[in-house]
Parts: C-alpha cells; structure tokens; sequence
C-alpha cells in the first residue's frame, strides 16, 4: 500500500441531533455501541462522489503522479449509485485512467476483500498498481424508522493505490470467509424481493443486531488468529489493531481476547458511526494522521458483516503512506504535519518483493 486518501462529509448528525427526531438518547447510543457522531452525505451527494473525494485526497497526500500507471479500480461499496454502470468505471472516467474497473460487493469487509483481490492481481502480474476504494452512502438506505439500526451508520469513503513493495512491507495475509446461511440477519434488497429461504426483503437496511453482534465476536477471534498466524506471526506482534467500527463493545471484546493492550488499538467509531467499507480506511488515516503508524509495524485488519462475510489482513506498513498536509479533509483531531513519508513514486525505485 503506497497511497492512501479518505473523506467523510461534512455534515456531522450527533447522538443529540438524533434524540430529536426519534425515540432514542445519546446515552443509550454511547453506552450501546460508542457512536457520538456520524458523518451523513448531502442529499445530492453519492458514493460515486465519496469516492472521488478520497481519491482527491489522495492525490493532495502524494503529488499528481499519484494514480500513474494504474491499471486497475475495484470499488467496494454496498451503495453504489447505480447497479450498472459501477461506482469504479464512474472513478476511471473521472481521473482518467487506463484502467480496468470493477464494483465488487462482499458487506463491511469489501474493503479488505479488494485488497485481497489487488494482491492477486499483482502478484499473478495482470496488474501493476491497483486503486482499491472502499465509499458508502449507508445513510441512503438506512431505515430512519428504525432507531435499533438508524443510529448505527454514517458515509465516507477510503482509496490506496495497491502495488508491489520491497520486503519486509506490505500485506503479508489476508483471510476472506463467508456463511451465506446467516444471510437473513442483514440485508437490503435489490432486484430480488426475497431471499432463497423466502425472507422478504425491503429498500432499506434490515439487521438483527443481536445475531450479528454474537457472529462478529467470534470471527473477529477466528480470522484475527487466522490472519496472524497466516503471516507467521503471533499477536504480541501486533503494533496496531485497526477493527472494523461498527461497536465499541465488538471492537473490545476482540482487543481483549488477542490479549493487546487499550494503546494499541484505533477506534474511530464514536466519530463516524459505522461505515461499512469506508471504516477501515478511514481508521488507517486517523491513526497516520495521529502519529499512531510508523513503518515496520504490523497492523491487524479485520472486518465482518453481511453474507454475513468477513475478512482479515495483517499488513507491514511502508515508508510511503502520506499523513494529511492540509487537504480539504483532516482525519478529525489529526496533525498537520506527517512523518517522513517519500511519496508513491519511492515504491517503484525500490523493486518489488511483495504486494
Ligand atoms: O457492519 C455491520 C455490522 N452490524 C453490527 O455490528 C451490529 C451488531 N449489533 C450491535 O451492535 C448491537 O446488537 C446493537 C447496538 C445493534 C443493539 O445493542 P443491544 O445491546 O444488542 O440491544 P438490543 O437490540 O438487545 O436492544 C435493547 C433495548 C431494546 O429495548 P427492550 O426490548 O429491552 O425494552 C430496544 O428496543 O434497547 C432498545 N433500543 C433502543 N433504545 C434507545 C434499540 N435501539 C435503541 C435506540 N435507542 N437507538
């Protein structure tokens, strides 16, 4: 990973905002969950357009050159503006790319799904860098008759350019699974009215909380075990623990049963809510922005949600990844100023090893 670039939006709905148009309370939602607030987009304002946004960013990181020579765009998203043409060929168009493009849809761990996707693409050599974006417009599609699921969402977006790197860094495992049985808990329907079982589905964000909270406690174990295991390491190796946001008491319970200490993980929750495949790339910025990443650390990914589906990654972070420098998005409380970082165009220099 030799780039990155996030946004959330502007509008900013807090726990009390929320408390006035439902029968909800800012207690019950931090005690609950750990939201304060949620970035919501305009109401002219998609994911095609979230997704352009952290692209800009990206771009304001690391220089113009920063999307030279990518060949290829996966765009993760559950709410992409259209089912046809994809959010990744509007993102092509936009900075004019000679790329391939695709949409790809796997729930909250789509993200690191198309990451794991970027390292079979360069590693295999069909691709040399890859723009893996994860953008969501949740807000769109949430049931604001439903205060047990409104509360619980917010949209941003998140893009890093995925190549090969020099060894010891970048993504040394990724795990990807699914239990398509559970698809029940969480859903939105589309051109299907209903599931194979027969359960109806409507335009709007279906969950059974309780079911999903049970399920993400035990795979964020198994695939965190997994992924780490996988990149021949054990936990105590573990620099930072970058979960998906979508419940503090999730995130914790994770943290307490790999044994890391409070320091060590990013938890971002409680200002943007759960943003689906925007959560993790929004939590790796908050943490460069922060000071919180230096190179050589090993940073734990995992993610989990509808399929229900879930995915893991341990990834060694590289010298390249800019913090932000006074772009028009500053991961909230972030420095300005970012360590030593070299730019995108280091990475090629320095040959390739790994993905
Ligand atoms: O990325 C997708 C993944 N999705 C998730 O990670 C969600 C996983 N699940 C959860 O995070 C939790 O299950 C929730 C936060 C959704 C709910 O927390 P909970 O502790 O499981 O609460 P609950 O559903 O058991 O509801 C407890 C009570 C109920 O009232 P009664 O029946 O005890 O009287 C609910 O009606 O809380 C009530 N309640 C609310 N009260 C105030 C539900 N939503 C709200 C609300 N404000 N917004």
């Amino acid at each position: 990973m030799t780039a990155l670039g996030v946004y959330a939006p502007a509008k900013i709905v807090t726990n009390d905002d929320l408390a006035q148009i439902m029968d909800t309370s800012d207690e019950w939602i931090t005690t609950r969950t750990g939201i304060k607030r949620r970035h919501v987009s305009a109401d002219d304002e998609f994911t095609s357009d979230l997704a352009f946004r952290a692209v800009e960013d990206l771009l304001r990181r690391h220089g113009p050159d920063a999307l030279a020579g990518v060949d290829m765009v996966l765009v993760a998203t559950n709410t992409p503006d259209a089912l046809f043409p994809s959010t990744a060929a509007l993102v092509q168009a936009r900075f004019g790319l000679r790329a391939g493009a695709f949409d790809l849809l796997a729930a909250c761990p789509g993200w690191l799904y198309a990451l794991s996707v970027a390292k079979a693409y360069v590693e295999s050599g069909q691709a040399k860098r890859v723009l893996a974006i994860g953008a969501e417009a949740l807000t769109k599609v949430v049931d604001w008759d439903d205060r047990a699921t409104a509360v619980l969402f917010g949209d941003g977006a998140g893009a890093v350019v995925v190549e090969a790197v020099p060894e010891p860094y970048g993504l040394r495992s990724v795990v990807v699974g699914a239990d398509g049985s559970g698809a029940g808990h969480l859903h939105l329907g589309s051109v299907g009215r209903c599931l194979p079982d027969g359960s109806q589905l409507s335009d709007k964000l279906y969950m059974n909380g309780r079911e999903v909270y049970k399920f993400a406690v035990r795979v964020m174990n198994t695939a965190t075990i997994e992924a780490v295991d996988k990149a021949g390491l054990t936990s105590d190796d573990v620099s930072l623990f970058v979960p998906h946001q979508a419940n503090l008491r999730i995130i914790e319970a994770a943290r307490d049963r790999l044994g890391l200490p409070e320091e060590r993980v990013i938890v971002t929750v409680d200002e943007y809510g759960n943003n689906s495949t925007a959560s993790i790339p929004l939590a790796l910025a908050h943490a460069l922005d922060h000071g919180r990443v230096a190179p050589g650390d090993h940073l734990l990914l995992v993610s989990f949600g509808a399929g229900l589906t879930w995915a893991a990654a341990v990834l060694t972070w590289g010298p390249w990844t800019a913090a932000a420098g006074g772009g028009d998005f500053v991961a909230p409380g972030a420095r300005t100023a970012g360590p030593d970082a070299t730019g995108p165009s280091a990475a090629s220099e320095l040959g390739a090893t790994t993905a």
